[in-house]
């Protein structure tokens, strides 16, 4: 099948993610901020990636790391100035990169002018802002419960009533029903747009339009309701979305991808090729979704068997190709390091097995997105201790589970070491100096020790490394239409270590075969390709099998 996609610039794209805080530290405070990143420019331009995407960079009292913003039109201090971002943003520009900046716009912060108002009387101009609810027979008004653990409601006594906070208390839910909230939003929005950014990464905005305040249902262990039916993808969101595209969006060229979830279904409406709604949208179901159905939701044991991340990625691209564009990544802040979780992590595989994902990933059919040290191979810090955490949802969830007695710590800990956000957020390791060269001071969470074998400098020059495997990767969607605009057609649905499938676009065959596993498995390789091997991370290679975590890729012309 020969699909007719029209082409655009953020389907051809690569995008860079930045955690601002764990990326550079340029002043010693032990904190990342925007001029470390300006001086790293040129290491991304020479990476290949064509956007960079970076976290909220707003001032924010930081209960969860600036995703609870106090002021959406400056720049915390701890990272810079408003005349940095400016400087970065033309560096970004004069290496012929694109700036995605960070929406967060379900909640604020509990600091935000907005919410100080609001809590401040029942009738004041913004008690609106918010979503505020009487109690129910002294109890909150219903049973939702928050996504970091506790009640979704928290009682406030100035004024007896209830807010909403589908995240952390210190992160009310702004309610969208009210016009004003969405021309503040929108004039915003507009305000970075006429400031030069190139797109946005909007922040769980498929739970901005809540349609009813129901108890949800109670899955069985959980002690809290679930605010889904109510409040994720409902038609209330879907036309925010659609005022938001003919308010700004559509008077710019730009990037949107939505952190919304859901199913394929779902993902067709917010980013069908019509383009009413959003370029594309982040799908969990093969990173939290693997977890569905313990109680504990995220914490769990649960690995990544192939089979099953298999069977969630292929749907996601035979569901919407011809019908929405899609996003492609196994990283971001908010998961663990991919190697570590979906590879293999010990010295004898991680190299490997971290190309091998980066292959699966960066052949498929959809904008890929890169996670900072991913190009690395970056791995888990495996913390053993609660103080050497960071994390808002560890504490929440170590409170909720553990001091209620109905978790064992020692459960918990691991959980917390295989899954954990602060996985993802130790700092960038550039170099071999102390600390990895991230900071000259104290880094606010700890480098990982493994930084004398992984680290930028060595990898930039090291032709075997994986950074240089990522660049190759990205150098060949850049040549290839194939890889960008190709039909996907999965193979060998039957083996259980092969993940395997074929891309076609007007005569152009690409073959992507990667072994899942640590052994040498039998793989018919020369019957299954066509055309010239393109990529591996093996040089020598067996005509009869894969060796462990072996990629290939073929490309017939
Ligand atoms: C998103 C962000 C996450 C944040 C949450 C609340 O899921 O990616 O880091 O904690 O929204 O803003
Ligand atoms: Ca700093």
């Amino acid at each position: 099948m020969i699909i007719e996609e029209k082409r655009a610039w953020w389907k051809e794209a690569v995008v860079y993610q930045i955690y601002p805080r764990s990326f550079a530290d340029s002043n010693g405070d032990g904190i990342g901020d925007l001029n470390g990143i300006a001086q790293r420019l040129d290491y991304l331009k020479n990476l290949g990636v064509d956007v960079i995407w970076i976290s909220p960079f707003y001032p924010s009292p930081n209960y969860d790391n600036g995703y609870d913003i106090s002021n959406y039109r400056d720049i915390n201090p701890e990272f810079g100035t408003m005349e940095d971002f400016d400087r970065l943003l033309e560096g970004i520009h004069a290496r012929g990169m694109k700036l995605v900046i960070d929406l967060v716009v379900n909640h604020t912060s509990s600091e935000h002018p907005f919410f100080i108002e609001s809590r401040k009387s029942k009738d004041g101009p913004y008690r609106d802002f918010y979503i505020w609810k009487d109690g129910k027979d002294g109890k909150e008004p219903n049973n939702w419960g928050s996504c970091f653990s506790g009640s979704a409601w928290q009682y406030d006594e100035t004024t007896g009533q209830y807010y909403l906070h589908l995240f952390a208390p210190q992160q009310p839910d702004l309610n969208w029903a009210n016009p004003k909230v969405r021309d503040q939003v929108f004039d915003m929005m507009t305000w970075w747009c006429d400031k030069g950014i190139d797109g946005y990464r909007m922040d769980v905005i498929g739970m901005i339009g809540k349609e009813n305040f129901d108890d949800g249902e109670v899955a069985p262990g959980a002690l809290y309701g679930s605010f889904e039916k109510s409040c994720q993808h409902t038609e209330t969101t879907h036309r925010y979305l659609r005022e938001m595209r003919e308010r700004v969006l559509d008077k710019y060229d730009l990037l949107t991808v939505g952190e919304a979830g859901g199913t394929c279904e779902g993902a067709i409406r917010y980013a069908s090729l019509d383009g009413k709604e959003l370029n594309m949208i982040f799908s969990f179901e093969h990173n939290d979704g693997l977890n569905d159905g313990t109680p504990l939701g995220k914490w769990s044991d649960h690995g990544a068997p192939l089979g099953e991340v298999r069977e969630i990625i292929n749907r996601w691209q035979l569901g919407l190709i011809g019908k929405a564009w899609n996003t492609v990544y196994l990283s971001n802040h908010d998961q663990p390091r991919q190697v570590s979780r979906y590879g293999n992590d010990s010295p004898l595989f991680r190299v490997r097995s971290a190309k091998m994902l980066a292959t699966l990933v960066h052949m498929l059919h959809g904008t890929p997105y890169i996670y900072q040290g991913e190009e690395l191979g970056m791995t888990n810090i495996y913390f053993t201790k609660l103080s050497q955490y960071r994390d808002v949802e560890v504490f929440n969830a170590w409170k909720q589970w553990v001091e209620s007695g109905l978790v064992h710590p020692e459960d918990m800990m691991r959980y917390f070491a295989r899954i954990s956000r602060d996985n993802a957020r130790t700092p960038m390791q550039w170099n071999t100096e102390k600390h990895a060269g991230f900071t000259t001071g104290t880094p606010w969470i700890e480098v990982n020790k493994n930084y004398l074998e992984i680290n930028a400098e060595d990898e930039v020059h090291d032709p075997d490394s994986v950074y240089n495997y990522y660049k190759a990767l990205i150098a060949l969607r850049h040549a290839e239409p194939v890889v960008v605009y190709g039909s996907f057609v999965p193979m060998l649905m039957d083996d259980n270590s092969v993940y395997a499938y074929r891309r076609e676009l007007d005569g152009q065959v690409l073959t992507v075969l990667c072994n899942w596993t640590e052994k040498t498995v039998p793989c018919a390789i020369q019957e299954l390709t066509e055309g010239k091997l393109v990529v591996s991370n093996y040089d020598k290679h067996k005509t009869d099998a894969l060796q462990p975590y072996e990629a290939l890729v073929y490309l017939k012309k």
